[in-house]
């Protein structure tokens, strides 16, 4: 899956002056079936997460408060993204190292995903995961 298939998506927006409102839609809005949705907070400043991809999942990455950097590496190119709005967000193809920095302080992310938590789809040695790719494209 090339780097270039992971795009930021901007959501739907409702703007009002009682609070905006933006909505995610399966299928509609992202180019997946959402099964699954977690979220990261009390990050404590310097904090980095994730460091591993996965081998079937899609995901969806939104600051829903705050700020943070997305970077995404498909072993031969990287590339880093800012997500400090909550009508955007970031969609993470299968088979993509990902670390994520710069927390904010209060700073909250969500993830949509495509399926339940399953530790058999990580691959967390990058080694194993290079080789993987390799494989992949041959
Ligand atoms: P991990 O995916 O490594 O977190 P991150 O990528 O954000 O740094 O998950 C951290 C721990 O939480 C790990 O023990 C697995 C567990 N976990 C679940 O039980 N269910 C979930 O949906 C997720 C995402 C993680």
């Amino acid at each position: 899956m090339p780097l270039d298939d992971c795009k930021i998506i901007e959501l739907p927006r409702i703007q009002d002056p009682r609070g905006n409102l933006s909505y995610v839609e399966s299928s509609r809005h992202i180019p997946f079936d959402i099964k699954r949705v977690y979220y990261l907070y009390d990050v404590p400043g310097g904090a980095e997460r994730g460091s591993h991809a996965h081998k079937q999942l899609h995901q969806f990455i939104v600051a829903m408060s705050g700020s943070f950097d997305v970077v995404l590496d498909d072993g031969e190119r990287q590339r880093r993204y800012h997500l400090n709005r909550s009508y955007h967000g970031l969609y993470v193809c299968p088979m993509m190292w990902r670390f994520l920095d710069n927390f904010s302080s209060g700073a909250v992310c969500m993830v949509l995903a495509s399926e339940f938590y399953d530790a058999s789809d990580y691959y967390r040695d990058r080694e194993e995961f290079l080789v993987a790719v390799r494989d992949f494209k041959t």
